[in-house]
């Protein structure tokens, strides 16, 4: 029987699934085809979660370097279309969205052409590389209104939420304090990535990757260890830190910060590379309605011979929230009375402090009902979980629903520009001043 309120209901999501067709060209049951354009270690990674989700098909890669486009067509086989110019990739029409997975320099250029061409954009991060990139691609976003989501994929990820919850629910009390750090010590660690014996002016397409980065011949180390040079990567700044302001956002609601510093040095890994391996960035938040004023400081660190960790400590008057094995929520009681350091005054002081002291306070005979629970809680996310799956299942629903991403051009600016103001800072020493709100240099 159809009642009238679940006419109205069927047709409301008829009428949704039809405009968000009509906006796609996609019916519910029509794969999504999707382009891979720069098929390195992330964007393999990237097509394959892309691939899990369902409903989706890889139809062309592009990559500059031969290599990598022999073996997309290895892994994904001899149907997928490969060339080492993105623009043709963006040219095709039956191509619905595009996973950008190439150095940093290459992101907002090739983002917003995608989404001038009417392509929804998988990015990575960080999503610009220059803070002077930001506003154009959140613009690119809002007038194209394609689906953008940015790849920080710690937004997705059901620890985030959890921390998320527990934060917003005042499981810590009064945030007054973030530290986060992501520290290594092993050449893959520290970005030497290997360079393959094939590589040669005839294999790369060595301007195509340049794009508007400044001229040089033929290099194959810049390509392949592009993160270790300022013209095309962000240093560890813009490759890290950028994940730790992401997630730090997500479980927050913070905007950004005011203020920015950073510090550091180049202490160990010194094969060419013209950006330090050794940073620690310190940001003040001003307070919103989602948090009180608090201060981060984030830590990258090459050179750690306690090995790789990561994690985070949100720091609270009531206790601390740990994100690393999983969620941890700690909290010590807080003292029942503030003691006392009379030791040093006279006698006859010591009697007169104690007196008025134990009117305040008085004496209490210990007892068990009286006492206070120490607590550590830890959650879990089941063995095997994947934040990268969860970010690419809310990409490809965003694409067919046209509803928001978690991790849009504002969110992904937000994080990104403190992440590469803390290059500015580095390099030029000095502090920044940056509005989270307008999302632009203060
Ligand atoms: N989300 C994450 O956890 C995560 C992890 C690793 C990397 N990343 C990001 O993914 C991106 C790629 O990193 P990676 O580690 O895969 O690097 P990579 O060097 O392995 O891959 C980059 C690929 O882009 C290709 N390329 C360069 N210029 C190109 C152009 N103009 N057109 C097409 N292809 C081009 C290169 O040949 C290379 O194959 C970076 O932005 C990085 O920050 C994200």
């Amino acid at each position: 029987m159809t009642t009238r309120r679940h006419f109205l209901q069927t047709s409301t999501a008829a009428s949704l699934a039809a405009s968000a067709a009509a906006q796609t060209g996609k019916s519910p049951n029509d794969k999504i085809r999707f382009a891979l354009i720069g098929a390195g270690g992330m964007g393999t990674g990237n097509a394959e979660f892309a691939l899990r989700v369902g409903g989706t098909e890889l139809v062309a890669v592009a990559d500059v370097y031969e290599g990598r486009l022999i073996r997309a067509k290895e892994r994904w086989g001899k149907q997928v279309a490969t060339t080492r110019d993105y623009r043709e990739v963006l040219a095709r029409p039956d191509i619905d969205a595009v996973i950008i997975a190439t150095p940093d320099h290459w992101h907002q250029t090739i983002a917003v052409e995608a989404m001038d061409r009417g392509k929804d954009v998988y990015c990575e991060k960080p999503m610009i590389q220059r803070v002077e990139e930001g506003a154009a691609m959140v613009e690119a976003q809002q007038r194209t209104q394609r689906i953008l989501q940015v790849g920080s994929q710690r937004v997705s990820s059901i620890e985030y939420t959890k921390a998320r919850e527990l934060f917003a629910a005042g499981a810590i009390g009064e945030l007054n304090m973030v530290e986060a750090w992501w520290d290594r010590n092993s050449a893959l660690g520290a970005w030497q990535y290997s360079i393959p014996t094939d590589a040669s002016p005839q294999t790369v397409s060595w301007e195509q990757f340049l794009g508007r980065a400044p001229r040089r011949p033929f290099e194959p180390v810049r390509l392949f260890r592009w993160r270790n040079y300022q013209d095309y990567g962000t240093g560890v700044a813009g490759d890290l830190f950028v994940h730790l302001f992401s997630g730090m956002h997500y479980v927050t609601g913070a905007l950004g910060p005011e203020r920015v510093f950073a510090t550091g040095g180049l202490r160990f890994w010194r094969d060419g590379r013209d950006v330090p391996d050794v940073m620690l960035g310190l940001y003040d938040y001003p307070k919103t309605d989602r948090h009180p004023a608090f201060t981060l400081a984030l830590r990258v660190n090459f050179v750690s011979g306690e090995g790789e960790s990561s994690g985070f400590r949100f720091v609270g008057s009531e206790g601390i929230m740990t994100i690393g094995r999983g969620v941890t929520l700690s909290k010590v009681p807080r003292e029942t009375e503030p003691g006392f350091t009379i030791d040093t005054f006279s006698k006859a002081e010591q009697e007169r402090f104690l007196k008025a002291y134990r009117e305040q306070y008085p004496l209490q005979r210990p007892n068990a009902d009286a006492m206070q629970p120490q607590t550590e809680e830890r959650f879990l996310a089941p063995r095997g979980y994947s934040d990268h799956e969860d970010h690419h299942r809310n990409f490809f629903a965003a694409v067919r629903s046209r509803q928001p991403v978690v991790e849009d051009a504002a969110f992904g600016f937000r994080a990104a520009g403190p992440a590469v103001l803390s290059n500015v800072s580095y390099f030029e020493q000095r502090t920044v001043k940056w509005d989270p709100v307008g999302m632009k240099l203060a």
